[in-house]
């Protein structure tokens, strides 16, 4: 018998429902926010509501392209964290109203690992995933860990970010250069047409596997302060570069930190995922030393690197599997738990 997955996502500035067919995909809606254009990032406040407006239409969009009726789902699969409390509870709370209305389980997710998990959603025939124990980068607007994945339930975080996210850093840089939010797909457009050698940020290196990007922020700005006191049009003069030369310098330091995690655990199987992993620099630099490394990588598709709920559906279809679900008394929870 086919078990049906609806999977929620509202942890942030996406309000998103999806449908699954055991790992195939049926659906993936997503609605997202552009109140928050105007203030450069997101309010939460804002957030939460525009998540109250979104979520039912949203679900019930998702339902009709599934093609499925709401008493056909086995299980209902939401976010619980981390994330914006206010933003989460909407989801949750709507996964409990649906789950206690249908007399469905539900099954509450992890963002971070339905990040990674994203790689077993099935659109289309033939796809190959990851073969444990893998590594996966998750690097999103709020995370940056390197994550040793044991299985879809089992995994381990061997190294983070000590301050700003990855994510974080392209949208910082990106508001300082006067650039629309999000940063980090705009960086990525001007630095296909910029020199990533024409300047040079230091590509701080912490010990062990871990991550900081607040001084490369900060230099940054320095840099820019500094040069713009000789030329006023500096920023504009060199949009393209600038974003190359940053752009360069964060993946270097990703990719640095992946190559020891790889050499440290042995790990050949090496995956990427979360919202910069759409970029192209990382992709392109990625595959380049998978080859010199000999990795097999696993690059997400577009459509599951930023925010989604098919990757909440996935997660929680693995749980539905283990039988592990949630009570009406789950809250969310909005900092890293794993
Ligand atoms: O995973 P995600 O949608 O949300 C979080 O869980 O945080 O990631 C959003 C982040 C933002 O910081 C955004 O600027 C970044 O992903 N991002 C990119 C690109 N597309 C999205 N960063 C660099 N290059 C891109 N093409
Ligand atoms: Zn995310």
């Amino acid at each position: 018998m086919s078990t049906y997955i609806l999977g929620i996502e509202s942890s942030c500035d996406d309000t998103s429902a999806a449908v699954l067919k055991n790992t195939q995909l049926l659906s993936n809606v997503i609605a997202n926010q552009d109140v928050h254009k105007m203030y450069g990032g997101v309010v939460p406040e804002l957030a939460s509501r525009a998540h109250q407006q979104n979520i039912i239409p949203v679900v019930d969009y998702a339902l009709s392209k599934a093609k499925i009726k709401k008493n056909q789902l086995s299980a209902i699969a939401f976010t619980r964290g981390p994330g914006l409390l206010g933003s989460l509870l909407v989801g949750t709370s709507f996964a409990k109203s649906f789950s206690l209305g249908l007399g469905i389980p539900m099954v509450e997710v992890d963002h971070l690992k339905a990040h990674i998990l994203s790689h077993f959603i099935r659109d289309e025939e033939g796809m190959d995933k990851p073969k444990f124990p893998f590594l996966c980068l998750t690097v999103s607007g709020g995370h940056t860990q390197i994550v040793k994945v044991e299985s879809a339930t089992t995994m381990t975080v061997i190294g983070k970010t000590i301050d700003d996210a990855a994510g974080e850093a392209f949208d910082k840089v990106a508001k300082i250069m006067g650039l629309p939010y999000p940063g980090g797909p705009e960086i990525d457009k001007l630095a296909k047409i910029g020199d990533p050698h024409a300047f040079t940020f230091p590509a701080s290196s912490m010990k062990g596997l871990d991550f900081s990007f607040s001084g490369l922020k900060t230099s940054f700005l320095y840099f820019l302060r500094d040069n713009l006191k000789i030329d006023d049009n500096f920023i504009d003069n060199n949009k393209a570069d600038l974003s190359a030369s940053i752009q360069y310098t964060i993946i270097k330091m990703l990719l640095n930190k992946l190559k020891r995690a790889a050499k440290e655990t042995g790990i050949k199987e090496i995956a990427i995922a979360g919202g910069v992993s759409a970029n192209s620099g990382l992709r392109s630099s990625l595959i380049s030393l998978a080859d010199e490394q000999g990795w097999k990588t696993f690059i997400p598709e577009f459509q599951f690197t930023t925010d989604n709920a098919a990757m909440i559906a996935i997660a929680g279809y693995f749980k539905f599997l283990n039988g592990e679900f949630a009570t009406q008394d789950v809250v969310p929870y909005a900092r890293s738990r794993f």
